[in-house]
């Protein structure tokens, strides 16, 4: 069977990246990554995914007029690699209607908290500041919205012990690394469907 061909979406350090490539390459997911691509050239997953063989692009939003015209560019690079699945890892932009209009449901986000709590920049940060005893990750289909579409997998990871809001978000990030691929691996071997915003399995074909 064919694997189904993964474009994934960063802007740094590309670790949630890594986890989901190194699902692939053990089986564990059956997709191979066919694309990296980063909106910034200094990301640093980029070197990472090059040293693995990994195809990269980088698309500079400051180089667009416009988000679309920057979604566009992106959109048109992973059809060139006939992209199925778009993940997005660490991507720090906000994406257009073009994004969507493109890849419907097969667009995936992770989120360090327990959305639709904390949603944003820094996740984990507010989460800790505002003093919560659970947090966690969400890996959830993206929509037009930040950090809001229909929810796929999320794991709780308690507070208490973390010295810091770096502490948390590095407890959280373990749980990251887990959930990204157990989405993923959901998604594309189970039936599911879409209930309004719930994603339910095992009740309908994908
Ligand atoms: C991860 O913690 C991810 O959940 C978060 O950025 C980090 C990227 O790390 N994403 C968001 O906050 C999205 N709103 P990584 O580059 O090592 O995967």
């Amino acid at each position: 069977m064919a694997k189904t061909k993964l474009g994934i979406l960063i802007s740094g350090r590309g670790s949630n990246m890594q986890s989901i490539a190194r699902a692939c390459s053990s089986g564990e997911v059956p997709a191979e990554v066919a694309v990296v691509v980063s909106n910034r050239a200094d990301a640093a997953g980029l070197e990472w995914a090059a040293d693995n063989g990994i195809p990269t692009a980088v698309f500079s939003h400051k180089d667009f007029e416009s988000r679309e015209a920057h979604d566009e560019a992106i959109v048109t690079r992973l059809q060139e690699a006939e992209v199925e699945w778009v993940c997005l890892a660490g991507y720090m932009r906000l994406l257009s209607s073009v994004f969507i209009d493109a890849f419907g449901n097969r667009v995936l986000n992770i989120h360090p908290s327990l959305l639709p709590s904390f949603p944003g920049l820094h996740g984990q940060r507010d989460a800790f500041d505002y003093g919560v005893a659970v947090s966690g990750c969400t890996v959830h289909i993206v929509d037009l919205e930040l950090d809001h579409g229909p929810i796929v997998v999320q794991r709780a990871v308690p507070v208490e012990g973390c010295g810091d809001a770096g502490a948390l978000a590095d407890r959280i990030l373990i749980e990251e690394h887990r959930a990204y691929p157990e989405a993923l691996k959901r998604l594309l071997t189970e039936p599911w469907t879409l209930e309004g915003r719930r994603v339910a399995f095992g009740r309908g074909a994908s």
